[in-house]
């Protein structure tokens, strides 16, 4: 009987343990993520959009706030293609980081994307927040090099037109996912 209570007592110490991290990760990083919280896609939403822009060998993949690296994988493993991810809050990063343990294509940094270079980059995907989708868009467009494709879960990028937009129908939730040629 004291076992169960113990057993009991650790389940319960650690589940609020981890909703107390989560809370404090994300408050910490807000004023810098402005408003974007740590929410995954879901596999069926990154699935139509792996589908839909197809990537070749040797071709970067980056993630601007890749929360656990799910997209990165999913991309990574669809295409062998090398992916890269920035991620500020910190419970985000570490389980991004265990969970591509392994995944010799896939680099995932605890760091801000706004002051990185993303000129590199192929495919750039996003699932940030309506406030910031302004200045990434004129992010993307001085670092980007002609022909990169964007993406974005949920929110448009005001100023530019989306050449599709996804709708995966199977998914719980039937928000667009806008595919944009740079
Ligand atoms: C809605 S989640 C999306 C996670 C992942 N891309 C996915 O689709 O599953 C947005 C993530 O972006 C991160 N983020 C927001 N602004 C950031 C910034 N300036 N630099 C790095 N990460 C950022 C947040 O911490 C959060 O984990």
């Amino acid at each position: 009987m004291h076992s169960l209570i113990y057993t009991i007592l650790v389940i319960t110490g650690v589940f609020f343990g981890l909703k107390l991290a989560y809370v404090l990760c994300t408050a910490v990083v807000l004023p810098a993520t402005r408003g974007a919280l740590y929410v995954s896609t879901s596999r069926v939403r990154i699935s139509a959009f792996v589908d839909a822009v197809p990537m070749k060998a040797g071709q970067l993949l980056v993630d601007v706030g890749c929360g656990d690296g799910r997209v990165l994988r999913q991309v990574g493993r669809r295409y062998g293609v090398r992916a890269l991810g920035y991620e500020l809050n910190l419970l985000a990063y570490l389980k991004a980081k265990i969970l591509c343990l392994g995944c010799r294509n896939i680099e995932i940094k605890w760091r801000n994307f706004w002051t990185a270079d993303l000129s590199d980059a192929d495919v750039v995907f996003c699932y940030l927040f309506p406030d910031v989708m302004a200045d990434l868009g004129a992010k993307l467009k001085s670092d980007l090099k002609a022909g990169a494709v964007v993406v974005s879960c949920n929110f448009p990028i005001p100023g530019f037109s989306a050449k599709r937009v996804l709708r995966p129908g199977n998914s719980l939730h039937n928000d667009p996912i806008y595919v944009y040629h740079f």
